[in-house]
């Protein structure tokens, strides 16, 4: 099975931006425990990254087609796409959001996802780890046997 792992803006700069909140690890270190995690899993993964919002959600009517899955850390847009939210919501496959910072216990404005709402599951604040968890649960839900 095939899940969409989809990162929204800004992400493309990890490793080199806030890396009291967001760790040392570039999206490239990510992309490659993704597929490690995935390989062990018995899935496949396709791994992108955008700023642009119209991108992700053409994309997450990609995953709509052909995923089986749907990890996505939409960033900023967690807490301003009405868009994006409105795109998952035609996603009959499990939807894993991932925050890498706890979103919690930061500002006020990162507190509501509109995502969440639309989510089968929320990690924030397990760092890159959230993304090898999120793959798992997708593992569980869709019922692949180990490889
Ligand atoms: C983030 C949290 C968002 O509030 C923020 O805008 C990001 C990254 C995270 O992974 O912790 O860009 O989604």
């Amino acid at each position: 099975p095939l899940v969409f792992v989809l990162n929204g803006p800004n992400l493309n700069l990890l490793g080199k931006r806030q890396q009291e909140i967001y760790g040392s690890e570039t999206l490239a270190d990510i992309e490659s425990l993704c597929h490690e995690t995935a390989s062990r899993l018995g899935l496949r993964v396709d791994f992108r990254q955008s700023n642009a919002e119209h991108v992700l959600i053409d994309w997450i009517h990609a995953a709509r087609e052909d995923a089986a899955g749907i990890v996505i850390n939409p960033a900023a847009y967690t807490h301003t796409s009405v868009a994006i939210q409105d795109a998952l919501a035609a996603c009959p496959q499990p939807i894993l959001e991932v925050h890498i910072s706890n979103i919690h216990k930061r500002e006020p404005f990162r507190q509501h996802s509109f995502v969440s709402a639309v989510a089968s599951a929320v990690i924030s604040g397990c760092g890159s780890q959230g993304y090898a968890l999120a793959l798992a649960r997708i593992a569980q839900l869709v019922g692949v046997p180990p490889p």
